[in-house]
């Protein structure tokens, strides 16, 4: 077999069969493919697209590419959780302690942030001390006495994903369905989890733009997740504006606080975190119906067990919570510069990769993969689409590091311009939790 003779076939319209797919991507491991034929290839992929039985081969052949993580051993159900990135997304933060306290365990390898997207480990790393660099001993040890550990993805897992994923990055070859799905859902598997729930996102500040896409993704998932014999489900959500207030990651980490202290103020968040909560306690039998879960988790987050739950899970990984300023408003080192709205109306809309932009541009987020991230940096969001604003009052505030003030008065123009505002009668708000598919 050759490289040359994969990109003419499929040119052609012919689909990959299982061993042209098998081939590919043990040589790509191997190293015995030259890139620039392997990225034609992946740019032939992107126009032509793959069948089902083509994602699901290139999905195997990923799984199969490394190590995969087996939790024999661990006495509680083991679940896990993937999202497809978005602005403002911390529910990791809150749903692996959540879960804990309700006697599963989760297993968490996660990622940094990508583009405009934050990442779980540079919010976990804005914690003094936090160590996400964990060996798999100490893992499962985390895991088994508190219920929850996360830790960056090792080398080993799926390496096959990491080829093709940078490949794909710098060739612009980033949203065809098929690749998405396999480079997802291989992580997914090879991380062993029985149970896993997707969180699809859709909106301006996600990868999926609209929700006809991330439906299509979904349905891939899930049936990727039923030829391995595992349940899979998929809560649609809304990224059409930032989940919660804050964005960033020390930020996000407060705010994370906030919510499992009984804040009220972050409705939407604490919806996702309920409609992903439930479902997983659902599929791994914990509970009758989604409505029961849902009572179960709302009791657990009042009664201040998760917050325990979550300070214990910080200091198994080392942690030091005590050294985390108390509020946004007393971050040491940055340039806090409030966004005002220009008229009175309704927030009709908000652009939402903008505001990742902005927050990434603050210092948040890396601008090159060298660049090191500021970690009280990033912006706080107050208002969302449909809410009544006046003349004056404050939308939003950035953080900006020391390093970056003089980009201060771009950011701030561009943080105004991502909010449109309609003078013409009220503007409705928009649902967090759009659609929830179960196996
Ligand atoms: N996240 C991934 O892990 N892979 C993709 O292809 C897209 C988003």
């Amino acid at each position: 077999m050759n490289l040359l003779s994969l990109i003419q076939s499929k040119k052609a319209g012919v689909p990959l069969s299982t061993a042209q797919m098998d081939w590919l991507i043990s040589s790509s491991v191997a190293g015995t493919v030259p890139d620039y034929q392997l990225a034609t290839l992946l740019t032939v992929i992107c126009y032509e697209g793959l069948e089902a039985a083509e994602t699901l081969a290139m999905t195997r052949a990923f799984v199969d590419s490394g190590d995969t993580l087996s939790w024999e051993g661990i006495s509680r159900p083991v679940v896990d959780k993937h999202s497809t990135g978005g602005v403002g997304d911390k529910v990791t933060l809150a749903l692996a302690p959540l879960l804990a306290a309700a006697g599963l365990a989760m297993p968490k390898m996660s990622g940094r942030g990508l583009g405009h997207t934050g990442g779980t480990i540079d919010k976990l790393e804005s914690i003094p001390g936090f160590r996400t660099d964990l060996s798999m001993q100490e893992f499962r040890s985390i895991l088994q006495d508190v219920g929850c550990a996360v830790a960056g993805q090792t080398a080993h897992l799926v390496p096959a994903d990491k080829i093709f994923y940078a490949l794909r990055d710098a060739t612009d070859n980033i949203r065809e369905l098929g690749l998405v799905t396999a480079s997802v859902m291989s992580k997914k598997l090879a991380a062993g989890a029985p149970c896993i729930v997707l969180d699809v996102k859709c909106g301006s500040g996600a990868f999926f733009r609209d929700e006809a896409e991330a439906r299509a993704f979904a349905s891939q998932a899930m049936a990727i997740g039923r030829a391995f014999g595992r349940q899979v489900a998929c809560v649609l959500t809304d990224m059409d504006q930032p989940l919660g207030q804050a964005v960033g990651n020390r930020i996000e980490v407060l705010e994370v606080l906030d919510l499992i202290s009984g804040s009220g103020k972050l409705a939407d968040l604490r919806e996702v975190l309920l409609a992903l909560g439930s479902v997983e306690l659902l599929l791994c039998g914990m509970c009758p119906d989604m409505e029961s879960g849902r009572v179960q988790l709302q009791e657990l987050l009042d009664s201040g067990v998760v917050k325990q739950k979550f300070r214990e899970w910080i200091r198994a990984q080392g942690g030091r919570l005590s050294e985390l300023p108390a509020s946004p408003e007393v971050l040491p080192n940055m340039r806090s510069v409030a966004v005002q709205a220009g008229s009175p109306g309704w927030v009709s809309g908000i652009d939402c990769l903008q505001l990742g932009n902005v927050a990434r541009r603050c210092g948040a987020g890396r601008m090159s993969r060298e660049e090191v991230i500021e970690p009280d940096a990033g912006l706080m969001c107050y208002v969302a689409i449909g809410e009544r604003i006046e003349q004056g009052e404050e939308l939003a505030r950035l953080l900006i590091h020391e390093s970056r003030a003089a980009e201060a008065d771009e950011l701030l123009a561009m943080t105004q311009a991502a909010f449109q505002v309609s003078t013409d009668g009220s503007v409705p708000r928009r649902k967090t939790v759009l659609d929830i598919l179960l196996p």
